[in-house]
């Protein structure tokens, strides 16, 4: 019935294999970019922007180390990990206690320079940039530790120990499942964390990075390209809310009060977080249909497709100018500004613009220390509104029901604008409401950011403070005189040495964060230049950036100029008077100036006039589930046809006007069975083995710290490791599918051919129960849980046992018969 072989070590082709058949096929397999249907507009999961590494800058790809990781065991355990692991011959201290006795603040300075919106276009944006999921498992693998209960280290929970021996739960970040083939061992199989969400600032909290979700948050029937809106509640004046999330009840209706709201939906999930955050999308969710409604008046022979694309580039435009012109250098400083990002020289192919990890897990997090404790409410007259007046901030977090009871997005909004910000200083660093009160969906328990964001670092095993200063050019600190200096307090400076006992130890989100601010800037001199890095790759590395040739004409780009959010207040809300560049804080009404003398984009220099074809040929025909754009080819204009997500193109893409009509004749979208492939990605064969192998490699007797070891141990342990990447690439898709349907018929027929197998018996197992299974885009998911008669462990790791020849039980796919195609879950 099946035959066995004992591989200890899996080749490097092995591998290649099973995480090809595993669904992370990143290993493996290259991604093509067809050069018509890539170049006139990003695609929403960013592959293509570069055409010769796709996956640069795309959603689920790895965020790109600047600097290796620094694990415990060298290969994926956070720093911390061990209790008794000394770093520099110390232990690493507590966050909890970090956070407790240098970070926590009762109060905070203004910064009367900017306004709160400064803040909040910082988390705003960084929704844009970087979205680093954590393992959706909340559970151990193989123990069923619970994470929201346990104080034990074991993957995927991290706890966060604090003062009263009890803990605050974390989950371990979601780690990648790449293999680079020709790296190193160390390289190779280093844990790396994900970006689930583009790199691109290209407004994929508008639109989403997926077809599925983009799908869900157009407007495809309404024939305007237009996102959807709310369908149960508008504001006082009758504009649109953002369409609530698809299943309901959600978790914001029990928060904080039920009062029948539902979660928003928008490109990014954690858009519910706070009630600014809410604001901004919504603003954008305006802005977007405003922009399609006047361009469908300009250019009426525009299908809704083009209309939609041509929107989404002008809304990811903005996101740009305004990240870029008015938000970055105040960040920053002008010196940083030009010394690291400098004038734009054009589109770079040659750099990455992927979100780095430094960037998401420590540096761009600055922003966290000028959290306000309060949501201020103001009314016309930017004074407190006198029937929803401020809040303390914990009040605010996923409370949608505020905006829509509560007197929808302007309160907010001229808090954002008509409050000054408040200013973060070594000794006044995040704010009670966020390290006491932090609330976290799916945990009852209050949480604490700071600690939060020191406990990520480790996971992701960031270098040290001091090793972040070397890599930016910086001088390494080594006496406490010297840390004295750069945070310019004293008294914060010994707080740190007496903590942390050896200065490289540092974290390095701590590090950056307390160092004084360089001159006009709200950073000091590591998260400038690692800001400064980062913003310049996103910039330069983009095809699709708004300054890139080919984009956008000079004229649209000179209108693309006057540009501002201003502006887009103006336009999408009853405020009618704001300050010029509302990133600044200014005196209502003195420093505000009327709505009227804001400049704006004028679409005319996006009129395009109907080509001749269009007059001889008509338009193109419509298509149901699908829709068209024009392209122009060799002076003929085509149109290329694409389909909606879940259908499939049946005929040519494109056609184009020949002898007064359309040639050839338009396709068709027809719905996508999932039973176009045959065979689940993660063949059974491929599965046991990796069940039996995982078993034997996290079991703890069997597993030692590696790399120092040689031999036998050394390749065994280069085994352990290479399986414990695919469990990593497991958790991945995991994730990647959580949103799948789940399918016990699928499930079912895929069990029954397994218990079959007298392997199960053989491995004393007395049941199974299924973990997870999904269906999804022609993929079947089954992770199962073996439970076995008795602890005897089946896998014992010797080392003579390179003689033994049972150790791996492997099922040739062609001796397993599963059927999957008699499902349909579409
Ligand atoms: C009320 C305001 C805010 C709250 C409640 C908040 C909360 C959070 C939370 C809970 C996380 C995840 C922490 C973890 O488990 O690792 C996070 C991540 C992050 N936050 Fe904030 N944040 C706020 C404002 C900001 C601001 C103003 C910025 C930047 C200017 C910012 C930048 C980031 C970044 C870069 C991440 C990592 C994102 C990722 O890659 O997943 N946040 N924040």
């Amino acid at each position: 019935m099946y035959s066995i072989v004992a591989p200890e070590l899996l080749s490097l082709e092995d591998v290649q294999l099973l995480a090809e058949l595993s669904g992370c096929p990143n290993a493996t397999k290259q991604d093509t970019c067809e050069q018509s249907r890539h170049s006139r507009y990003r695609t929403i999961s960013g592959v293509c922007n570069n055409r010769l590494n796709p996956r640069w800058g795309a959603a689920n790809t790895a965020l790109v180390r600047w600097l290796p990781a620094e694990y415990e065991d060298g290969e994926g355990e956070p720093k911390g990990w061990n209790p008794d692991r000394l770093h520099h011959g110390f232990q690493l201290p507590p966050p909890r206690k970090v956070s407790r006795e240098i970070i926590r603040s009762s109060c905070k300075w203004k910064d009367d320079d900017y306004s709160q919106l400064l803040v909040d276009w910082g988390q705003y944006i960084d929704h844009d940039i970087t979205f680093t999921p954590q393992s959706i498992s909340k559970s151990a693998f193989w123990t069923d530790t619970d994470c929201y209960q346990t104080c034990d280290n074991v993957h995927p929970c991290f706890p966060i120990k604090t003062d009263d021996s009890l803990c605050m739960p974390f989950h371990r970040s979601t780690a990648d499942c790449y293999v680079s083939p020709g790296s190193d061992v160390q390289h190779a199989l280093q844990r790396q964390q994900l970006n689930a969400i583009t790199s691109y600032i290209d407004a994929s909290l508008v639109y989403g990075h997926t077809p599925k979700l983009e799908s869900f948050l157009r407007d495809l029937s309404g024939l305007s390209g237009k996102l959807a809106v709310n369908d149960q509640f508008k504001d006082a004046k009758g504009r649109p809310y953002l369409p609530f999330v698809a299943k309901t009840p959600s978790a914001c209706r029990t928060f904080q009060q039920d009062d029948g709201i539902d979660c928003f939906s928008a490109g990014d999930g954690r858009v519910n977080e706070g009630l600014p955050l809410i604001s901004l999308h919504t603003l954008w969710l305006r802005e977007h249909n405003r922009i399609a409604e006047a361009l469908k008046l300009i250019n009426d022979h525009w299908s809704p497709e083009m209309i939609y694309q041509e929107t989404r580039q002008i809304i990811g435009a903005l996101h740009q100018i305004i990240t870029m012109r008015d938000y970055v250098p105040k960040i920053i400083g002008p010196e940083s500004f030009e010394r690291f990002v400098g004038p734009y020289t054009g589109y770079d192919p040659a750099v990455d613009p992927s979100a780095s990890n430094v960037f998401a897990t420590a540096a761009f997090r600055f922003g966290h220390a000028t959290i306000s404790p309060v949501l201020h409410r103001l009314n016309q007259s930017f004074q407190e509104h006198e029937q929803f007046p401020h809040l303390r901030l914990y009040k605010t977090f996923f409370s949608p029901w505020r905006i829509v009871k509560e007197g929808g997005i302007e309160p907010i909004i001229r808090g954002l604008i008509g409050i000054a910000a408040p200013a973060a200083s070594a000794n006044k660093l995040l704010v009670e409401e966020v390290t006491e009160m932090l609330a976290v969906l799916d945990t009852l328990q209050h949480m604490d950011l700071a600690s939060l964001n020191l406990q990520r670092g480790r996971d992701h095993g960031l270098p040290g403070y001091n090793e972040w200063r070397e890599f930016c050019g910086l001088a390494r600190i080594d006496t406490l005189e010297n840390l004295k200096v750069v945070l310019q307090d004293g008294r914060v400076a010994e707080k740190i040495l007496n903590m942390y006992k050896h200065l490289d130890n540092i974290d390095v989100w701590l590090g950056g964060l307390v160092e004084n601010y360089l001159p006009d800037a709200r950073t000091g001199p590591l998260f400038a230049c690692l800001i400064g890095k980062q913003m310049k790759a996103l910039r330069d590395g983009d095809r699709f950036w708004w300054e890139a040739d080919g984009v956008f004409k000079q004229e649209q780009k000179d209108e693309l100029l006057k540009g501002s959010l201003s502006r887009v207040i103006c336009d999408n809300t009853d405020i009618q008077e704001v300050p010029f560049d509302s990133f600044r804080f200014g005196k209502f009404p003195n420093e505000y100036v009327s709505c009227a003398s804001i400049p704006s984009i004028n679409l005319e220099a996006w009129r395009e006039e109907k080509s001749k074809d269009y007059d001889l040929c008509g338009s193109p025909t419509r298509i149901h589930n699908g829709d068209y754009i024009f392209t122009f080819n060799a002076q003929k204009v085509t149109a290329l046809y694409s389909c909606y997500h879940g259908f499939m193109l049946e005929g040519a893409a494109e056609i184009t006007c020949e002898k007064n009509e359309w040639h050839p004749e338009a396709p068709k979208c027809i719905g996508k069975r999932m039973c176009a492939h045959t065979a689940p990605p993660l063949s059974t064969a491929a599965w046991v083995l990796l069940l039996s192998l995982m078993h034997a490699c996290t079991h703890p007797t069997t597993y030692t710290s590696p790399f120092q070891n040689s031999g036998c141990r050394r390749s065994r342990l280069q085994c352990l490791l290479k399986m414990r990447r695919l469990l990593l690439c497991w958790l991945l898709c995991e994730n990647k599918f959580n949103n799948a349907k789940r399918d016990p018929l699928f499930t079912t027929l895929l069990l029954t051919s397994i218990v079959n197998v007298s392997y199960f018996r053989k491995q004393r197992l007395k049941s199974f129960t299924v973990e997870y299974s999904s269906a999804h885009a022609g993929q079947f998911w089954v992770i199962l849980r073996l439970h076995r008669r008795s602890q005897k462990l089946a896998f014992n790791w010797k080392c003579e046992r390179s003689s033994k020849k049972s150790d791996f039980f492997f099922f040739k796919k062609s001796e397993l018969s599963i059927t999957p195609c008699s499902v349909n879950v579409a």
